[in-house]
């Protein structure tokens, strides 16, 4: 169904098996909608979510879509398991793996992560998460929720504003927007750019309010402080008043155009409330498109209807 047996970054999906997961997404975001949310496709399947960083919609998004799909999902959070008592990535994931697991995802603060998980363990691999470096499934269920809003996705201008530097977001959108035919363009300040810049693969600009007028989406990033050695702007204020979405700046996109982030938001800093909340925002469309998207991916990974031909 998928060539590869893993999603660790966006080189592992082509443009035609992208269009192949928004199409199967498609369709269980119908089930989604219905009042008995669950199909019994992945019956029999373990999924392990082992999440070593916080994350509130990547987790329970991912856990939701194995639960509706019928799987049993086992969560593994870093904190109350053996991690605290010092073993290492690479035992826990032997000890996983001794327990025949079909699929596994993982977030984990070492770019990496899930390639060393690939290598001990006999199962699919999900990034969910790895360092500043990719989060395919934020990517594909962003590309979904732009289709939904727009009607199309090559073509599109989208402005991704902010850390680019320590955003996997980022990382992983930069690509997948180029395999479908859209135009990245990276806007930020040189601090949070990395030191070059070119090979991102997106156009570069510096001015958010020259790039608003020709975007059709407009994609802020939170400003990971965790990540950065020292404060990449004087202040605060001084970031929202030259890149935070606020209205007067949202009254500059053309009138199609949609705001989106991939949570957690920092209110006040790049993005204002009244946009966050506004109808151009599709912020909380992100997080219902995260489920269907997950669901179409354990599905894709797994065999799909295939998988329990032991019945
Ligand atoms: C992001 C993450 O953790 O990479 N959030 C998410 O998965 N929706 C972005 C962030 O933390 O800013």
């Amino acid at each position: 169904m998928l060539a590869s047996r893993h999603i660790m970054t966006m080189d592992d999906v082509t443009a035609d098996e992208i269009a192949l997961i928004l199409e199967t997404a498609e369709s269980f975001a119908e089930v989604n909608q219905r009042r008995i949310k669950k199909l019994p496709t992945l019956r029999g399947r373990t999924v392990v979510n082992l999440f070593f960083e916080p994350s509130t919609r990547t987790r329970t998004s991912f856990e939701i879509a194995a639960k509706r799909l019928s799987a049993d999902g086992i969560n593994f959070s870093a904190s109350s398991s053996a991690t605290v008592k010092g073993e290492t990535l690479r035992d826990t994931a032997k000890t996983l793996a001794a327990m025949a697991c079909d699929l596994v995802v993982v977030r984990h603060k070492y770019a990496g992560a899930p390639q060393m998980l690939a290598e001990v363990m006999d199962c699919s691999i999900v990034n969910g998460g790895d360092g500043v470096h990719e989060h395919p499934t934020q990517a594909l269920l962003d590309l979904y929720t732009m289709r939904q809003a727009l009607g199309k996705l090559a073509g599109l201008r989208v402005g991704i504003v902010g850390d680019i530097c320590h955003s996997r977001v980022a990382g992983s959108l930069v690509p997948a927007l180029r395999k479908v035919g859209a135009t990245p363009v990276v806007i930020a300040p040189p601090t949070l750019l990395p030191a070059r810049p070119d090979v991102l693969g997106a156009e570069v600009m510096w001015d958010l309010d020259e790039a608003l007028p020709a975007l059709d989406v407009c994609y802020l990033l939170r400003v990971q402080f965790e990540r950065a050695d020292a404060m990449p702007f004087p202040s605060n204020r001084e970031y929202a008043s030259l890149y935070g979405m606020n209205l007067a700046r949202m009254a500059k996109l053309p009138r199609h155009a949609i705001v989106m982030h991939p949570g957690p938001m920092n209110r006040g800093v790049e993005i204002s409330a009244d946009v966050a909340d506004s109808d151009r925002s599709v912020i909380l469309e992100q997080v219902e498109s995260g489920v269907a998207v997950r669901m179409a991916v354990m599905y894709l990974l797994l065999g799909g209807a295939d998988s329990g031909a032991a019945a």
